[in-house]
């Protein structure tokens, strides 16, 4: 079977759009779909027509174009069953565990409530690859506006169980934000300050920072990485659970 084809573009003013394209079947998703003349552009500039969308959760910059891609390609729109009522123009519902195909490549739906009730990240296992939207970024996650800290954290726990060398895609260019926070919370990781210099001087340049890897998240991402002793040591949190430290970081960063 031949890879998958992607094409990686930004939205909006930090929102990243994604198409990906199959080349033996033909079948092309838009991981949500966030601006319609920037997802047109990308599609028509790679002779794509979209016959899916892969909806993460319901918010204005991930669905806003939902309706106007149905009209214009026909296409079909899977997203999340526990926000159905708040996904425009919705046609399959998915939940956690399932799976479905996608041009002969399998699609497995990993529920990941915390910055949404509902949010879903959709994994290609075959493939590598995971949309992760707004719950994984490259250095961060998502804000918890749905869901308490303790169900952030299990939803990470997810992510971070699949292969380390699996491509991860993720919903905002936050990164340079996100390294500049994470070394105040584990700044004697030296992969991280590796990392952190790497992203300093790419964004300077105008590059984006995604994709990354659940491996490299796992070394440097402090959102999963609460049970790290020098992380909790720099905290003072040694007596406390997982939940408790990964919680504090994710207060720590809504003020930093
Ligand atoms: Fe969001």
């Amino acid at each position: 079977m031949k890879p998958l084809d992607l094409d990686v573009f930004p939205c909006r003013s930090d929102n990243f759009g994604v198409l990906v394209h199959c080349p033996e079947s033909g079948v092309t998703a838009s991981i949500d779909a966030p601006e319609l003349d920037a997802i047109v552009a990308a599609a028509e500039r790679r002779g794509w027509k979209i016959t899916h969308i892969f909806t993460t959760h319901h918010h204005g910059d991930h669905v806003e174009a939902n309706l106007a891609l149905k009209e214009k390609y026909g296409c079909e729109i899977i997203g999340p069953r526990e926000e159905a009522l708040a996904i425009p123009g919705l046609d399959q519902a998915v939940a956690d565990g399932d799976s479905f195909d996608f041009g002969g490549h399998t699609v497995r739906v990993i529920e990941t409530p915390g910055h949404t009730a509902g949010h879903v990240c959709y994994h290609l296992p075959d493939d590598k690859l995971l949309f992760a939207a707004d719950t994984l970024f490259a250095l961060g996650c998502g804000r918890l506006f749905e869901r308490p800290a303790t169900d952030m954290w299990h939803s990470l726990q997810k992510l971070a169980a699949l292969p380390d060398e699996t491509a991860v895609y993720f919903g905002h260019e936050y990164t340079l934000s996100n390294a500049r926070f994470a070394l105040t919370i584990d700044p004697e990781n030296e992969r991280l300050k590796t990392r952190a210099a790497e992203i300093e001087a790419k964004r300077q340049k105008g590059e984006f920072t995604i994709p990354t890897t659940i491996g490299l998240e796992k070394e440097t991402n402090p959102f999963l990485r609460a049970a790290d002793p020098s992380i909790r040591r720099n905290l003072l949190m040694e007596g406390s659970s997982d939940e408790e430290v990964f919680a504090e970081i994710r207060k720590r960063k809504d003020h930093f």
